[in-house]
């Protein structure tokens, strides 16, 4: 039997992700990812032997400054790796940012493997933690009611925000002074780095013991993180990967797409790329008179839809109309959208608040807690 289906367009060569707002996550692998492929080691990386793996994992490290990295299947995966990698034996605590990943978005991980509970810090500025809400909040207790806290979790960058270098010194010292470990979900931290006159990555992580930083976001990998620290903590972090089930064999063909998007992404600055289409489409919106709730930073857009009129129905069906996809108030941008694609988005801003200046928000409000249920809407990964 012959197929008799026409032959498929090939997304190798150019990205699904150019109208998909929804979050950098959408990035795929470029063709030259691809090709690299064809040179990845296929040594089984369990027994230490994926070549291509060792030699990125000594690169990343010393990128980062510390002493070992390790490749791990996501960024849930290397946040939890490292929380229970510096905890011992409960009863303990987590504190963190209130919108931080761990806390809305790993589906109780840190309880399950940790045993530990969190203590989500709402930041007084709106924007960032600070060593005032750490301070605040911080359990240093011999109180039998308590669990004191063990480790400070932060976020860089948190919701698209950069947390400035200073302030995580000021917290660092404090929980360095108290006997606290410090991991710092850097799932973003490139897009940190990729602003004018940024820290280094290196001066980020030296703040903190452990960091993990996603290579399936904005670079364009299709899999995974590294984690990165002393050598005493990854070898507890290897130890639980396997215990996990997150021991991979022909890591290869991952850590080959990994070290493309290394190289041809981020050292190349087109994660700046990213950063100009968020300002972009931030002027888009405020032309249209829309406002954000949070500064751009970096590559994240906070759309202020009920402040402008605009329904999410309104907005999410704008988006289907238009050929844009969109995750609600959230503009995630990467280095694979493109002028068309912002000014496809302005489309869509325009046509939505012409339709929500037509029927007006009240009107709309009725299908919007529907909408608002939707976890598409609620995704913010
Ligand atoms: C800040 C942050 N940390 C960690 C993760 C988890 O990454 P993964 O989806 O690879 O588990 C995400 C995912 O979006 C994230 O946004």
């Amino acid at each position: 039997m012959y197929s008799t289906c026409a032959p498929r367009s090939n997304e190798w060569t150019r990205s699904p992700a150019e109208f998909d707002f929804r979050s950098d996550t959408v990035t795929s692998p470029t063709p030259s990812m691809l090709a690299a492929l064809s040179n990845a080691s296929l040594g089984d990386d369990v027994y230490q032997e994926s070549t291509t793996t060792n030699a990125l994992s000594t690169r990343i490290a010393k990128l980062f400054g510390k002493e070992v990295a390790l490749f791990v299947l996501s960024g849930t995966m290397g946040n939890q790796l490292c929380i229970r990698a510096l905890l011992e034996q409960p009863p303990y605590s987590v504190l963190c940012d209130h919108r931080a990943h761990i806390c809305t978005s790993e589906a109780g991980a840190t309880a399950l493997i940790s045993q530990a509970t969190i203590t989500p810090v709402i930041p007084r500025n709106g924007l960032y933690l600070t060593l005032e809400d750490v301070k605040k909040h911080v359990i240093i207790s011999d109180d039998i009611h308590y669990a004191p806290t063990k480790i400070i979790c932060l976020e860089n960058t948190i919701s698209g925000v950069i947390h400035p270098l200073d302030e995580i010194k000021r917290i660092c010292a404090f929980a360095r002074e108290h006997g606290i470990g410090v991991h710092l979900d850097g799932a973003r931290l490139w897009n940190a780095c990729s602003v004018p006159s940024s820290p280094s990555l290196a001066e980020y992580a030296r703040e903190a013991d452990s960091v993990s930083v996603c290579v399936s976001k904005s670079l364009g990998c299709p899999v995974g993180s590294f984690i990165v620290g002393s050598e005493k903590l990854v070898a507890k972090a290897t130890h639980m990967r396997k215990l996990l089930g997150g021991g991979i064999r022909q890591a290869g063909i991952l850590t080959a797409m990994a070290e493309v998007g290394l190289d041809e992404v981020y050292l190349a600055g087109r994660l700046e790329e990213s950063n100009v289409y968020a300002k972009q489409v931030e002027a888009a919106w405020v032309r249209c008179g829309g406002t954000v709730t949070l500064p751009v930073d970096t590559n994240a857009v906070w759309l202020d839809l009920e402040g402008r009129g605009v329904s999410l129905e309104i907005w999410q069906q704008v988006g289907e109309d238009i050929g844009v996809k969109l995750g609600g108030e959230r503009i995630m941008c990467h280095f694979q959208n493109s002028a068309e694609a912002v000014k496809r988005l302005e489309d869509v801003m325009k046509e939505a608040c012409r339709r929500a200046d037509t029927v007006g928000l009240g009107t709309e409000r009725g299908g919007e807690d529907e909408v608002a249920s939707k976890s598409y809407l609620r995704s913010k990964h």
